[in-house]
């Protein structure tokens, strides 16, 4: 069985790619390799971060491993948040003031239309890929409270009628942009076997 690191201190994340990937790969997080602390992600693009995490993680344990890097790009927005999705009300990554920075700066917009857009970075073997998944949809007027976590409550996927959060994990597990990169991920390691 392939065995991947998971380049995340984001347990929730983790939960997520487990349920996506299911048992036909293992997948250890950093605890279980003993790795604690940060990993740096100062680039200014998805796939900057996704890679420099990545590499991090290779480059002091010498495993196969994947990062990724996630940001909501909201059209009427020029694409911000984006890559400073985590950090777009400050360094402390608070979901609360994120959402009602992104509802105050969407005050007046007529255009609500968003994306979520995941990159992952694989090495496996010393080479690295790039896999990328899309999720379409819009910015609701106000929070619609459920699961989930961050952006959830103010973003409505294409073609339903509830937030991420009040469709809830099961839901957003199947059709998320996180789902369609990591299943990018797995097929590309179904073609390796
Ligand atoms: P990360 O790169 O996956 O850590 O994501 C960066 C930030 O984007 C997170 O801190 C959240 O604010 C936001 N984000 C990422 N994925 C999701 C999601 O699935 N739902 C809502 N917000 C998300």
């Amino acid at each position: 069985m392939i065995k991947l690191v998971v380049a995340t201190n984001n347990a929730h994340k983790l939960d997520e790619i487990r349920a996506i990937l299911g048992n036909k790969i293992e997948l250890l997080s950093l605890k279980e390799i003993g790795h604690s602390g940060d990993i740096p992600e100062t680039a200014d693009t998805l796939e900057g971060n996704a890679l420099m995490k990545a590499r991090y993680i290779h480059e002091r344990y010498g495993c196969d491993c994947f990062a990724d890097d996630t940001g909501l790009e909201v059209e009427a927005l020029n694409g911000e948040p984006g890559v400073y999705s985590a950090r777009y009300a400050g360094e402390a990554n608070d979901a609360e003031a994120n959402m009602q920075k992104l509802l105050t700066r969407m005050e007046g917009k007529i255009n609500r239309s968003a994306q979520f857009r995941t990159v992952i970075a694989l090495i496996i073997e010393e080479k690295e890929y790039l896999f990328e998944g899309i999720v379409q949809g819009e910015i609701l007027h106000e929070r619609c409270e459920g699961e989930g976590f961050g952006y959830d409550p103010l973003f409505r996927p294409q073609g339903y009628d509830e937030s991420f959060a009040q469709l809830g994990n099961e839901v957003k597990n199947r059709i998320s942009h996180r789902a369609r990169a990591v299943e990018k991920l797995n097929d590309f390691l179904e073609s390796l076997r």
